[in-house]
This record gives structure tokens, C-alpha cells and sequence, in this order.
């Protein structure tokens, strides 16, 4: 089967794109809106993008109507009417419910904090709270936001943050900043309702060795 894009809805494109680029890690992102009120909402359009500096991107894509959705609002630079920073929590299995339930389009200036039970910590540099509960939590300063369609129902938009802070919880890392991924319990969003765990795990030399490894 070849498909061309441009003959295929909007919706079908959506359900290539979360159907085959899986699993995607999520993206528990805090933000506050420039009044102060604070925001908590699921993206797995996500990921780390660079180590100098520390960057990583999430994607909040434009509402039904064309509008931004609150973390992207509340995200974008101050320049561009947002407050530029934004917090990572990693999603993990102990509150899977509570991601799931934060993807709620709740009013503006409503906090998905109440409505999924999680708790405001305050970050250690930014204004919003990290999540309490999160043994991952990056703070970031939002570098730029690109605009693929603005203004556009399902419009993309990237915003790309620069980390100036990380939490991590005792015991996680080692001395060589490994982390446990069995203690860190990572979940990861695939098609439709379906999520996945990463507790089924394989290794793999990098390069010619993994040719003949067994896996
Ligand atoms: C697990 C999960 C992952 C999601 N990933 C995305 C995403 O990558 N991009 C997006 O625009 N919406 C995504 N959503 C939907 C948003 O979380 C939802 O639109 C939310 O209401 C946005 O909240 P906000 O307006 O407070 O930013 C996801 C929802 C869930 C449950």
C-alpha cells in the first residue's frame, strides 16, 4: 500500500502517525498561566532532543477550533503572551491513571492538579509545580515554539525547552546517573486507548556486535 498524505483526512493521518511511531514516551508537562493558576495535561509527542544543552520538545497540537491548547498557551515565551516555562514529569505506572484522566479538556485556568488528586511540589527554578509524586521531573525554560499550520484545527506545534533543572528521586540513579528503569516504572502511549509498560526489555551491542548478539 502507498499513501500520499494529501489524499488521506486528517484523521487517518492521525491514526498512521499514533499507530506506527510507537511506543511514544508521555510527557506529563506543569505549567502555570501568566495569572498564576496551574496546568497539568499528557503529551506523547515528545522526547529529548539534545544533551548541550539539555533540550528536550513536547507537542501540543491546536485544538478542534484552531485555538492552543492550555500548556501551550501557558508554555510559549513571554514574548509570544505565555509565562516560557514548563515542567516534564515522567509518566509512570504508579499514577497511569492520573495521565490518562489529566488528558480531560478542563475550562482555562481550571488545574487537572484536582481533578486527578496529584500533588503541586514547587519546583526548585521555575514557577510551576513540579508533580509531587513524579521521581523524574526536568524544568525547563522554553527556547522557541514552531508553528506548523497556526491558527489550523490539528495544527502541530513544537515547543522545545531548554532544562535548567532536574529532580530526581533518591535511589533512582546510581553514581554514573544510570537510572533504574525498573524502579523508574516509565509507560509509554501506543494507538487509540492502548499504553504499554517497559518492563519487557532486550540489549543489544550498538554497531557490527549486535549483528551476532543474542537478543
Ligand atoms: C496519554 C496522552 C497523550 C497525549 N498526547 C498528546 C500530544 O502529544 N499532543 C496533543 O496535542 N495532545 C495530546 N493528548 C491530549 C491532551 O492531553 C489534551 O488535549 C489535554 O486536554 C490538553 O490539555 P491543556 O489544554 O491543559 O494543555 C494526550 C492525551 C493523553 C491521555
Amino acid at each position: 500500500m502507498e499513501l500520499n498524505p494529501s489524499e488521506l483526512t486528517v484523521t487517518e493521518r492521525y491514526k498512521l502517525l499514533i499507530g506506527a511511531v510507537v511506543p511514544r514516551p508521555i510527557a506529563f508537562v506543569s505549567t502555570t498561566s501568566p495569572d498564576g493558576r496551574p496546568n497539568l495535561a499528557p503529551f506523547s509527542f515528545f522526547n529529548a532532543v539534545g544533551s548541550d544543552p539539555m533540550t528536550l520538545l513536547f507537542c501540543p497540537a491546536n485544538n478542534a477550533d484552531g485555538s492552543e491548547k492550555d500548556s501551550l498557551a501557558n508554555a510559549k515565551p513571554e514574548s509570544e503572551g505565555g509565562t516560557g516555562q514548563f515542567v516534564v514529569n515522567v509518566a509512570v505506572e504508579a499514577y497511569k491513571r492520573q495521565v490518562a484522566g489529566a488528558g480531560e479538556p478542563l475550562a482555562r485556568g481550571e488545574s487537572e492538579f484536582g481533578l486527578v488528586g496529584l500533588t503541586e511540589a514547587p519546583s526548585a527554578v521555575v514557577r510551576p509545580p513540579r508533580v509531587g509524586e513524579s521521581p523524574v521531573c526536568f524544568e525547563c525554560e522554553t527556547v522557541q515554539v514552531i508553528r506548523t499550520n497556526p491558527g489550523a484545527p490539528a495544527g502541530g506545534n513544537i515547543v522545545i525547552g531548554r532544562v535548567v533543572h532536574v529532580f530526581v528521586r533518591d535511589g533512582l540513579v546510581n553514581e554514573r546517573m544510570h537510572v533504574d528503569a525498573d524502579t523508574l516504572g516509565a509507560i509509554g502511549r501506543m494507538g487509540g486507548a492502548a499504553y504499554c509498560t517497559t518492563r519487557d526489555r532486550f540489549s543489544l551491542p550498538p554497531g557490527r556486535a549486535a549483528l551476532d548478539a543474542d537478543a
